[in-house]
């Protein structure tokens, strides 16, 4: 990380392509970086076939003066290796490497990302690319980051190609190394699925009907790392090459497709792009909850926004641009949650192209327009954050995110289609946001003991290690809250027999009779009274408590130790119980059994309250989030940020009511007891070491 660490201070920037300018404008273009205080830029994604005009030629005289020209300007370098979109003389040259689709149809040249996975060809252009650029800019003092290729699995996730056959046969001969062992694992003796020798077998391809569960798990597996392959073998170049210098792809927040978990093992910074939608009042909330997967996934390291649009994007079907200040804030609300700068896609509108009428930090109307201006505010008001660099937080709670059991919740014939893992996790997430509890994401080998509480909104697969893992927590005294479908299958998608949820039966202290899906557009009433037990009548009578709305899934259980917190009091299961915690050890095991969504936050408020789990900050108006990092000396900056479109107090008060005393970095001034933020306004105090501690 030395390089990157040599620029001082936040970071702030975008994805520059000067290869769409006359180099007179690049000229303008630097003016106006350090004009706005831009420190780094991201440059050459898109420049293959102007890198490597064709087999036999490069040309890297234009990277040469531009790298020279932003150096002068004291503007660092994050490098593309630009290999995410293979230039036309090679792909005609092996046409082999576009990608097919599952109905066997050839994606053709003239977008980007076109390229197999698997493709051999590609691969080796790919290297061969990384390695010249690589070996001709190790040394340039401009270069603080290397960029990996860009956004993989944007466009293209999957190809059904004869290559990517082979390659996964390869990757099943690997995990599974027999084929009996594959057919075992596949469950072929269902609908004489059996397979003599690998070379039967072949990508989930279109079919007449289902195909094979596990088949399909085992193609989102390979997938995920057919493109992890690609990645780990320009990294190897850049490694081997170019030594000292941090590597990087960027993410795309919580994207299905990729086990994150997994590649981050081979970032050397997480970066992610992130383009929250301005016409959806509650955005920010979604956004933060992929900010705190970003810092999770190297354990609580500062990562870095790489790409954010400015103002509107182009590719949805309406495109709202951000009103005044909304850049702002949801630039500082990526730094509230643990990034070390806020980069943008991109530095200078582009005038041709599929992304024209993409926002730019540089607008097509120049410096006279309105984004200008905001351009040089946030670079303004970065600087003054600058000391930020750095300091740490971390979660109160955890939340359990695996994608292999997202990929095999989602497949299909389950018992309803409506269980998706974000449509899960997204009202969790969302109660907590709105009690001001921040949350780490830990993967499902992690142990979770560092954390009071660990939220699972989902654990449809869960294999045997851990849920071993999850019951010696709450044996030690972890509150386990887990959501329903859980442990219901093993790592072969084959059901745990003897009752769900297998081998969490224990510790929930409870088993599922039968699966009971809601109908669409109906719900099932819920009564929730945290001190009621299993004593309770079981007619669903008792007056008091809270009426709560489960959607989409319910579940006829039975307790086997645990109380009953909640029951339903409409539709069949009337009188069931709906909630459940089970004392176990020095823990406690919630369960809940039905799909709560947007009436989830009272149900949560349970284990929250047992853990002694309360808001950052007592007495937080709505609408406003609060957040706080820590430096090494143990200084922290609470970032305030008011979502909402009315001016807010905020007290200041610890939550044994002492005031906290500070000073707000962006305006320099001291804190009081109050503080008053504007509509979509927001503030950074630094707080002295010695009151943290206190
Ligand atoms: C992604 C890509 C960029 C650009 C932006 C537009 O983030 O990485 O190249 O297409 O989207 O929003």
């Amino acid at each position: 990380m030395d390089r990157l660490t040599r620029v001082p201070g936040l970071l702030y920037g975008g994805d520059w392509n000067p290869e769409q300018w006359p180099e007179q404008v690049w000229a303008e273009d630097v003016k106006l970086m350090a004009e706005a205080g831009v420190n780094l830029v991201t440059v050459g994604v898109f420049s293959w076939a102007r890198l490597q005009p064709d087999a036999y030629s490069w040309d890297f005289g234009w990277l040469d003066r531009l790298l020279d020209l932003v150096h002068r300007h004291g503007v660092a370098v994050d490098l593309a290796t630009a290999t995410a979109s293979p230039p036309a003389w090679l792909v005609r040259a092996h046409p082999e490497l576009l990608p097919v689709t599952a109905d066997g149809i050839r994606l053709e040249f003239g977008s980007r990302q076109h390229y197999c996975p698997s493709s051999p060809a590609y691969r080796e252009a790919a290297v061969r690319l990384t390695r010249a650029l690589a070996e001709r800019y190790r040394h340039h003092p401009a270069l603080a980051l290397w960029h990996i290729h860009n956004e993989y699995g944007d466009h293209v996730q999957e190809c059904f190609c004869p290559a990517s056959a082979a390659d996964f046969r390869r990757w099943l001969r690997e995990r599974h190394g027999t084929v009996d062992e594959l057919n075992r694992s596949w469950g072929t003796a269902f609908w004489s699925q059996h397979y003599n020798s690998f070379e039967q077998i072949e990508p989930p391809r279109t079919a007449p009907g289902p195909v094979n569960p596990t088949q399909l798990l085992d193609w989102r597996r390979f997938c995920s790392d057919a493109l992890l392959a690609l990645h780990r073998a320009e990294k190897a170049v850049l490694d081997e090459v170019s030594p000292g210098v941090p590597v990087t792809t960027n993410f795309m927040s919580m994207l299905k497709a990729l086990d994150y978990w997994e590649w981050s093992r081979h970032e050397d910074l997480v970066s992610d792009d992130a383009y929250p939608d301005p016409a959806d009042p509650r955005a920010h909330v979604n956004a933060a909850m992929n900010y705190d997967l970003m810092r999770s996934l190297k354990g609580g390291r500062p990562w870095l926004l790489m790409e954010q649009a400015p103002s509107a994007v182009s590719w949805r079907p309406v495109n709202v641009p951000k009103p005044p200040d909304l850049h702002r804030l949801w630039s500082l609300q990526a730094l509230a949650r643990g990034a070390d700068g806020v980069l943008h896609f991109q530095w200078r509108a582009s005038v041709a192209g599929a992304e024209k009428f993409h926002s730019a930090m540089l607008p097509h109307r120049g410096t006279a327009a309105r984004g200008w201006r905001q351009t040089v505010r946030l670079g303004a008001e970065l600087r003054r954050l600058g000391e930020i660099a750095g300091s740490r937080l971390r979660g109160q709670a955890a939340v359990l995110l695996d994608w292999d059991s997202w990929w095999a919740l989602e497949l299909d014939d389950h018992p309803s289609g409506r269980m998706r893992w974000l449509d899960l996790l997204r009202p969790w997430y969302a109660a907590l946001h709105a009690r001001g509890i921040t949350v780490d994401f830990l993967p499902p080998s992690a142990e979770p003991d560092g954390y009071p509480l660990l939220f699972a909104p989902n654990l449809y697969l869960l294999d045997t290690a851990t849920a071993e893992r999850l019951t010696r927590y709450v044996r030690g005294g972890g509150r386990l809250v887990c959501g329903p479908f859980s442990g219901i299958a093993d790592r072969h998608d084959h059901i745990h027999p003897g009752g769900h949820p297998g081998p969490l039966r224990e510790p929930l202290g409870i088993v599922v009779d039968e699966h009971w899906p809601i109908p669409d557009g109906t719900t099932t009433a819920v009564r929730l009274d945290g001190t009621k037990t299993e004593s309770t009548e079981p007619d669903g009578t008792e007056p008091g408590g809270t009426e709560l709305r489960a959607e989409h899934w319910s579940e006829w259980i039975e307790t086997e130790g645990a109380e009953t917190l909640a029951r339903y009091t409409s539709g069949p299961l009337t009188g069931l119980p709906a909630v459940t915690r089970h004392r176990y050890g020095a823990g406690s095991a919630w369960y809940l059994s039905c799909h709560l969504g947007a009436d989830v936050g009272p149900v949560l408020d349970l284990p929250l309250a047992e853990a002694g789990l309360n808001a950052e900050l007592p007495g937080l108006p709505p609408g406003v989030e609060a957040t706080r990092r820590h430096a090494a000396d143990g200084t922290g900056y609470l970032f305030l940020l008011n979502h909402g479109p009315e001016e807010r107090q905020v007290p200041l008060r610890t939550p044994g009511t002492d005031p906290l005393t500070g000073t707000d970095l962006l305006t320099g001034t001291p804190t009081g007891d109050t503080l008053t933020l504007a509509p979509l306004g927001a503030a950074v105090i630094r707080l002295p070491a010695a009151q943290e501690r206190a």
